[in-house]
């Protein structure tokens, strides 16, 4: 199904039939020294994670399950532009791959038409001034259909196969995930270049111009979502004029 196209993702790419959560094993083996670009593939995870301590519903070769080790040599504090570049990635390959004009929703998840179709969790290890390592996490729902979703999620995912009406090759997107990872990866790190990403993620972004809310710890943020800025913050314009900036970690949206 031809050839991977990358110097640095995907090198080494290990394959699972069954595991307890990728992440979980890409976390493992960056503690035990794994090279940059390591990728874990499983079949199906039976301990799959989301954000929030949710679970993943990961089952047997139906999705994409999938981590990828980055060590970026840049300071901690650039961590969220890694899920932002994670993101736009995803996207720009399922579009690339499918046709489908699926979109961002901030920070992370890839949505068609107001229904998920993918989510990334990105785990990090730093110190005060360097990155140990990232683990970007993400879950793509292929081939299944409507009913293998827990009821409570099934009005509000969705999978590619269900969209289209045919099967997607797995094999062809990631593919093409890892070659726009490293694409914007290596843009980013080496040339210090996020200009191209924050452009893609504006032009495929599916709430900027619209109402949002932002939960904070204590607080609710309700507004219009206006732009995102050069660190990878949502800026939020609320009906009195006032701006905030919301930092990926610190909020989620909802009901957008
Ligand atoms: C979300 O809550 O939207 C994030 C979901 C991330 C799921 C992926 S599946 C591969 C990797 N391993 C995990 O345990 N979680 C991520």
């Amino acid at each position: 199904q031809g050839e991977l196209h990358t110097s640095l993702l995907g090198k080494k790419i290990m394959h699972f039939d069954s595991i307890g959560s990728t992440n979980d094993k890409a976390k493992d083996l960056a503690l035990q020294g794994a090279e940059e670009g390591t990728v874990i593939i499983a079949e199906e995870q039976i301990k799959g994670r989301g954000r929030r301590g949710s679970q993943w519903v990961s089952p047997k070769g139906k999705g994409i399950w999938m981590s990828i080790i980055l060590r970026p040599d840049v300071l901690p504090k650039n961590a969220p532009k890694f899920t932002l570049l994670s993101a736009v990635a995803v996207a720009q390959a399922i579009r690339e791959v499918t046709a489908l004009p699926v979109q961002i929703k901030w920070p992370n998840d890839i949505i068609y038409q107001n229904k998920k179709v993918c989510g990334i969790l990105t785990e990090m290890s730093a110190e005060m001034d360097f990155i140990n390592y990232i683990v970007v996490g993400m879950g793509i729902n292929i081939n299944e259909s409507i009913k293998d979703f827990p009821e409570e999620i099934q009005g509000k995912a969705t999978s590619l196969r269900e969209i289209k009406g045919e099967n997607i090759s797995r094999q062809r997107l990631v593919r093409s995930i890892l070659e726009n990872l490293e694409k914007f990866y290596l843009e980013f790190v080496k040339e210090q270049n996020f200009q191209k990403v924050l452009e893609l993620w504006k032009s495929m972004s599916g709430i900027l111009g619209k109402e949002v809310r932002a939960m904070g710890n204590n607080d609710v943020i309700q507004g219009i979502a206006v732009d995102i800025n050069q660190e990878g913050a949502l800026i939020i314009k609320e009906d009195n004029g006032k701006i905030h900036e919301i930092t990926f970690g610190e909020v989620s949206l909802r009901g957008v």
